[in-house]
């Protein structure tokens, strides 16, 4: 067919690991901070006797990773339904349908079309290669030992880059990654050409901020993954790094290190209300950031950046980890805010009303629990749930270990409405009447829990059960991706569910929807063996400093040294 391996022919020395500090380190786990026991309880307890998955790798993970060792069920090998040992029979269809969307440029394989659905009547877009929508692909390919196509799609995407942008007289930024490409075949001449998008043809002529950063990520995964840093640390891929780098880290008049977005800027690429400082740009940029300074050369060009990248780093972690992040105890203290606070002594530092804060928020907080809210700007919280910036906070270490352990309290607390039948919520809660006609602008594909608006994406799942691994606990991944192995194959893969509880196919769903087949490939992969997770997380770097007292973070330049560094 393409001259791929199959699956199950993994090459198990392909993934050797390339040592820097930064990263996962197995060897390391028995160290994390040690948390109390009881966090671990819950879905971890339901457990291995009703799921089905391959548990030798995971057990030596997880002794090696719970807190002492000790987690309930997970000692002793218990039977299960099926043989665990043998891969669930959807993983062989996966397999076919992902190959099945390869796109080949002049007989190369370099990227995966977004959606193979031929009974659909409008392809639209979906017959491109979208960058954000390959990321999920590439992994399965790394974890499979087939590397060959994410190094093609690396270099293409930045040959694309170095094309002049143009949106009628307005010339894009250089650094730009497009949101995707084609291929155009001319069966007459036998040529293939490529015809990109940068968001001139996207609805709404959307830019793709997120593209840039997935490219990092993946060039990291790449390197990672196959122990060859030749690729990263040629010279088009160091200039493709600052060219983006120089994008997010320009000056301008910015009060915060968090980056400034128009709406529709990312995975969610219509209009939302994310505009401002999203949670899924700011976790994205962080990871982003962190990927590039692994990858970096210290010469003359490189080192300014490394200069950069650090100051930045140590003020975003800052800033989202004080200002985005909301538990009960902070939902309290900004329900009590005083408005109208004029100094550096101010507590209520955007001056939030606290009358915006939405009702649902006050019954959707647990006791136990925290998440990171999609966006803070002056006098403007939104309160959402953003699946994915807060899956990418825990795997690039933006939220601290307690953060982290938080996220999945919450999602284990509120498994209904973030996971229900089918993981997982895009955004949570849904948007409606009044609320929805003003912040979507009335878009019929954004009704109130359908597509981005409260719709469930089975691609996000390959997200979360990377941070549930990060996070010691696997047996929450494992409860998602049964619920979503009874539901993808039969109902043919589809783009996104709708409804409350994700019941029901998305209105205007693709079906065979590319990252929904590899997120589920992936999520299995690293399932079972759990180092691959290592290609897409950033260990905690101890640089930068726990959160320091609110009323503390205005300095004054010489405090702020020694805050901070
Ligand atoms: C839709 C999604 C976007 C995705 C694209 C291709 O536009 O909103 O996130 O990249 O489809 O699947």
């Amino acid at each position: 067919m393409n001259g791929f391996k199959e699956p199950g022919m993994r090459n198990v020395g392909s993934y050797s690991s390339m040592a820097d500090d930064d990263d996962l380190d197995l060897s390391r786990l028995p160290d994390r901070p040690k948390l109390p026991i009881e966090r671990q309880r819950s879905c971890d307890e339901r457990s291995m006797t009703e799921l089905s998955i391959n548990v030798r790798a995971l057990e030596s993970f997880d002794s090696l990773y719970s807190p002492g060792g000790m987690r309930s069920g997970f000692s002793t090998p218990v039977s299960t339904a099926r043989n665990p040992f043998e891969p669930h029979p959807i993983i062989a269809e996966a397999w076919e349908a992902l190959r099945r969307s390869i796109v080949y440029f002049k007989g190369e394989p370099i990227g995966t079309i977004a959606a193979y659905d031929h009974a659909s009547e409008e392809v639209l877009n979906y017959d491109q290669v979208f960058v954000r929508d390959f990321v999920p692909s590439a992994l399965a390919f790394l974890m499979n030992g087939e590397p060959e196509m994410i190094k093609n799609f690396l270099l293409k995407t930045l040959y694309l880059q170095g094309w002049e942008k143009r949106i009628d007289r307005f010339k894009l930024g250089e650094g730009v990654m497009p949101a995707s490409f084609k291929v155009l075949h001319d069966p007459v001449r036998k040529t293939d050409t490529l015809v990109a998008d940068f968001g001139e043809s996207a609805i709404g002529r959307v830019a793709p901020v997120d593209s840039g950063f997935w490219w990092i990520i993946l060039l990291r995964a790449y390197t990672k993954s196959t122990g060859d840093s030749s690729l990263a640390e040629s010279p088009e891929c160091q200039k493709g790094i600052r060219l983006i780098l120089t994008l997010c880290l320009s000056e301008g008049f910015d009060t915060f290190p968090t980056l400034l977005c128009a709406d529709g800027c990312s995975m969610i690429d219509r209009r939302m209300g994310i505009y401002g400082y999203p949670i899924e740009i700011q976790a994205l940029f962080f990871m982003a950031l962190r990927c590039a300074l692994t990858m970096l050369k210290h010469d003359s060009e490189g080192k300014e950046f490394v200069e950069r990248i650090v100051k930045r780093l140590h003020a975003l972690s800052y800033h989202m980890r004080t200002y985005f992040w909301l538990d009960f105890q902070q939902l309290n203290d900004i329900y009590r805010y005083k408005t109208e606070e004029y100094s550096h002594t101010a507590v209520n530092k955007f001056n939030v009303i606290p009358d915006s804060i939405p009702d649902w928020v006050f019954d959707f907080m647990p006791i136990r629990g925290g998440y990171f809210i999609g966006n803070v700007s002056p006098a403007r919280m939104d309160f959402r749930w953003f699946a994915l910036g807060n899956c990418v906070a825990i795997l690039s270490s933006l939220a601290t270990p307690e953060q982290s352990m938080a996220v999945m309290d919450l999602i284990e607390e509120r498994w209904e409405e973030l996971v229900g039948e089918m993981p997982l919520k895009v955004t949570y809660p849904a948007i409606e009447s009044h609320e929805w006609r003003i912040v979507t602008g009335c878009d019929p594909k954004n009704t109130r829990w359908s597509y981005h608006n409260g719709g469930s994406w089975p691609v996000l799942l390959w997200l979360l059960t990377a941070a549930c691994i990060k996070t010691g606990r696997p047996q929450i991944a494992r409860r998602a991706i049964e619920l979503a192995e009874n539901r993808l194959l039969k109902d043919s893969w589809p783009e996104y569910y709708d409804g409350k509880l994700g019941r029901y196919i998305g209105k205007q769903a693709r079906k065979f929807q590319t990252w929904s087949i590899a997120g589920y490939l992936v999520a299995k992969m690293m399932l079972e063996d759990p180092s691959h997770l290592g290609m897409v997380s950033l260990e905690e770097d101890k640089a930068m400093k726990p959160l320091i007292k609110r009323s503390a973070s205005w300095t004054c330049p010489e405090i702020s040294l020694d805050l901070i560094l």
